[in-house]
């Protein structure tokens, strides 16, 4: 009975995937955004020059927050629809022009992190991890590429002692900073107490994955008011739906961006359709 219930969920699992798949190319044949069609060619040619992300070994001894389904299908063909890796290698060139300093929060094997560095030129990445860096790509000053400076800071984004040592190494604003490490209200909390908060730029996009999980979407918001008022400006609130680091391999990744941006005018300018797009007021 356990294995046909076990069944019967994955079935419509993975039919729910490909009805979505099935949803959201028929949404992109009708609005082509060119513009970042040159970005997810980009990024997808980068994609398979990489054999493999990180060896079963290292794997089996640490996950690097990635589940097994999700680790067998890491170097899988994504096709050609946009996940958060394109939006935001074309967000960074398009909006800010490059020479940018970037932050990740939550880089696991570097799979985002090094299409971002393949995608901008003449930036400061910075990487924040629990985690020991990905061995396959620990020779930053090897992988660095477009002239871009690439930094990884181990620490907690839970732990007061580490965020205030990552805020003592980096002094530089951040005009871009990417939150995907541990997907709980408190940790989405924690390191913006702790860290976002004190290194925004004036211009700045915050952008948030998985906010479909419990609880973030409502810490997304209180966020955006706490910072409204820190910084005592208008702040725009937007959600989206993209796929993620395996692409249509799995259901859409509903994200969010926090910025002082008016968004939803920067994309009608360019012409840019991002299914399921909300401003939220
Ligand atoms: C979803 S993965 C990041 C995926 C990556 N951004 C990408 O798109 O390729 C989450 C990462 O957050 C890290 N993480 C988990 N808890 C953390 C914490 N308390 N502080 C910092 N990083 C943490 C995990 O080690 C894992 O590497």
């Amino acid at each position: 009975m356990k294995q046909i219930k076990y069944k019967f969920n994955k079935l419509a699992f993975l039919i729910g995937v490909k009805i979505e798949f099935l949803k959201v190319h028929f949404f992109y044949l009708v609005n082509k955004n060119k513009a970042i069609n040159n970005t997810i060619k980009i990024n997808r040619e980068y994609l398979s020059t990489i054999d493999k992300f990180l060896p079963l070994d290292v794997y089996l001894k640490n996950d690097y927050g990635v589940q097994k389904r999700i680790y067998d299908e890491l170097e899988a063909e994504i096709p050609e629809l946009v996940t958060y890796s394109d939006l935001m290698v074309f967000l960074i060139n398009d909006l800010f022009k490059n020479n940018i300093s970037y932050l990740e929060i939550g880089v696991s094997v570097l799979k985002n992190y090094l299409q971002i560095n393949n995608g901008v030129r003449d930036s400061i990445l910075v990487a924040y991890d629990i985690n020991d860096v990905n061995p396959s790509f620990e020779d930053f000053e090897n992988i660095k590429l477009n002239n871009n400076t690439l930094y990884y800071f181990k620490g907690s984004v839970l732990d007061v002692k580490d965020t205030s040592k990552f805020l003592d190494l980096y002094k530089n604003k951040f005009d871009f900073v990417f939150s995907d490490a541990l997907h709980t209200p408190e940790a989405i909390r924690s390191e913006y107490e702790h860290i976002i908060k004190n290194i925004l730029s004036d211009d700045f996009i915050i952008y948030y994955d998985d906010l479909d999980f419990d609880g973030l979407e409502k810490e997304f918001y209180e966020i955006k008011k706490d910072l409204e008022s820190h910084k005592n400006k208008k702040i725009n609130y937007y959600t989206f739906f993209v796929y993620g680091w395996i692409g249509s391999k799995e259901k859409l990744h509903k994200n969010g961006i926090i910025t002082n941006i008016d968004f939803s005018a920067y994309l009608k300018e360019r012409n840019i359709k991002i299914y399921g797009f909300e401003e939220v007021k």
